[in-house]
């Protein structure tokens, strides 16, 4: 390259404006905390008002609402949060309720009025930005949503025409080709399937994912229906955005998922989220199977640290639907955040909400007042600081696999870099005595979730009991300044 142009080249990158584009890998030391922004803080700040998840209507969480409550999220240690999907959507009630979900859009450049103004998406941008977060957004680019039968293409923005949908057929879920080309809904509302195979589709969904990064300022994405949409698709669609992606294939088989990140930079965790759902959550679960799945994981997908790990979202059953005992919880939480993968925690788990099957798992978190003493709370504080320094302090934390033992069939250790931690089904008043070994001779370790301090012997072992709660053991020397248990 003659050296005029790679001066003028330079000159013009650097009059750049200079937003740094959030890549994955800037993604990998975030934990990520997940807003369904209908129900999870109203902007007049209201502890009190009802929300009957059964009705399926707004209950008036906004953006102002969530600006209010940052210190809420920052103050368990999260540093990023996923907000759902922003445009316009049908209007009024149908048979299943209304659109406060997000995920019925009919036109992309509108915003969803009932969780603001434009200004207060930009003042939540910034806020978020401002405390050092990053923001993801939830987006749905595979169908658009039509109430009734017959289905008004000139609603829908930038596709208004028929020509850009593929003609409407019900999803075979045992066929592939079928559950990309062919529609979702449920009789009352259809999702009318974008022709994604159509090059104009194509790059008009680019150019709106380009714009819409460029005009907000939003630092990744979250696929909706991923598994809904060719792959190659994916590519070209994160590439316009040019920020990290995390795709929803709701499957638990790595066989199914891992593929998917050929295309994208990461998914959801959905294998281990199932596997932890029946290992963690009853004495009789097999935490063989989470050994066997975090391995599986590993060897099948390209990079595990890039998927998103989770135990709650707004789709599932949550954690304390299936069990309400909290040494139980607790071992749900130190997985979902410590495990290989970024965490991503479904609003209200910190509280032990107790929903069940969509929409009962959409419950108004302002109810519970952000209580920030009890339930869950302290010890999501407790794991996502550590995990913090640990990522701050070893450049290799992060990309270090996880090693996962049977100790016995209710307890697991699971060690990644300098960190173990203990998980158990056994549930709250077990107690069990047993040595791990592995540490190196006297080694001063700390558990984190209770700040004791413990010293494995001169062959390195550790006697300890093991009660129903998990137990995350660092180095006490590691944690010298970090603050976690006043050190
Ligand atoms: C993540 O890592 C980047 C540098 O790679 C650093 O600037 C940032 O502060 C880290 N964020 C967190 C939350 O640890
Ligand atoms: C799968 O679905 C596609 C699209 O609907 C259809 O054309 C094809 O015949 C189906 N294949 C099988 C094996 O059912």
């Amino acid at each position: 390259m003659h050296s005029q142009l790679l001066l003028i080249l330079v000159a013009i990158l650097s009059a750049l404006p200079c937003t740094i584009a959030a890549s994955a890998s800037a993604w990998r030391n975030r934990s990520i905390y997940q807003v369904m922004t209908d129900r999870f803080s109203r902007s007049d700040g209201s502890s009190t008002s009802a929300c009957q998840t059964s009705e399926r209507d707004y209950c008036g969480g906004t953006w102002r609402g969530i600006i209010n409550k940052l210190d809420y999220i920052s103050g368990m240690g999260f540093t990023a949060i996923w907000i759902s999907p922003i445009g316009q959507q049908i209007n009024g009630r149908t048979g299943e309720g209304e659109a406060y979900h997000g995920y019925w859009p009919t036109n992309l450049y509108a915003l969803n009025e009932r969780f603001g103004t434009e200004q207060d998406l930009r003042d939540l941008v910034a806020a978020v930005h401002s405390r050092g977060m990053y923001i993801m957004l939830d987006v749905v680019v595979n169908h658009f949503a039509n109430q009734g039968d017959i289905i008004v293409y000139s609603d829908f923005v930038p596709l208004s025409d028929s020509r850009y949908f593929h003609p409407k057929c019900d999803i075979d879920w045992g066929n592939q080709t079928s559950i990309e080309l062919c529609w979702m809904g449920n009789g009352y509302v259809h999702l009318v399937d974008v022709d994604t195979e159509n090059d104009f589709v194509v790059s008009t969904l680019e150019t709106y994912m380009a714009a819409l990064i460029t005009n907000y300022e939003f630092d990744g994405l979250r696929l909706d229906a991923s598994r809904n949409i060719r792959k190659p698709f994916w590519t070209k669609l994160c590439l316009a955005a040019n920020v990290y992606c995390q795709g929803e294939v709701w499957a638990g088989d790595p066989e199914l998922v891992c593929p998917y990140q050929e295309y994208m930079d990461g998914l959801h965790n959905y294998p281990m989220k199932e596997v932890a759902t029946t290992a963690l959550t009853s004495s009789t679960g097999n935490m063989a199977d989470l050994i066997n799945m975090a391995s599986k994981m590993n060897t099948r997908c390209k990079d595990v640290t890039l998927f998103g790990t989770f135990m709650e979202n707004h789709d599932n059953p949550r954690i304390g639907s299936f069990t309400t005992d909290p040494a139980r919880l607790q071992n749900v939480a130190a997985l979902n955040i410590l495990a290989d993968g970024i965490p991503v925690l479904y609003y209200g788990q910190e509280q032990a909400l107790t929903g069940s099957n969509d929409p009962a798992n959409r419950e108004a978190l302002w109810l519970t007042d952000y209580r920030t003493t009890g339930n869950l709370v302290p010890t999501i504080t407790s794991l996502n600081r550590l995990r913090n320094h640990a990522a701050s302090t070893s450049p290799t934390f992060l990309t270090t696999s996880a090693v996962y033992t049977l100790l016995s069939s209710s307890v697991i250790r699971v060690r990644k870099e300098n960190l173990v931690f203990v998980l158990t089904n056994t549930g709250s008043g077990a107690s069990a005595a047993m040595t791990m070994d592995g540490f190196a001779p006297s080694l001063d370790l700390v558990e984190v979730l209770t700040c004791t301090h413990a010293r494995a012997d001169e062959k390195g072992r550790l006697p300890l009991v093991l009660r129903g709660e998990p137990m995350v053991l660092y180095p006490e020397s590691l944690l010298s300044g970090s603050g976690i248990c006043a050190l």
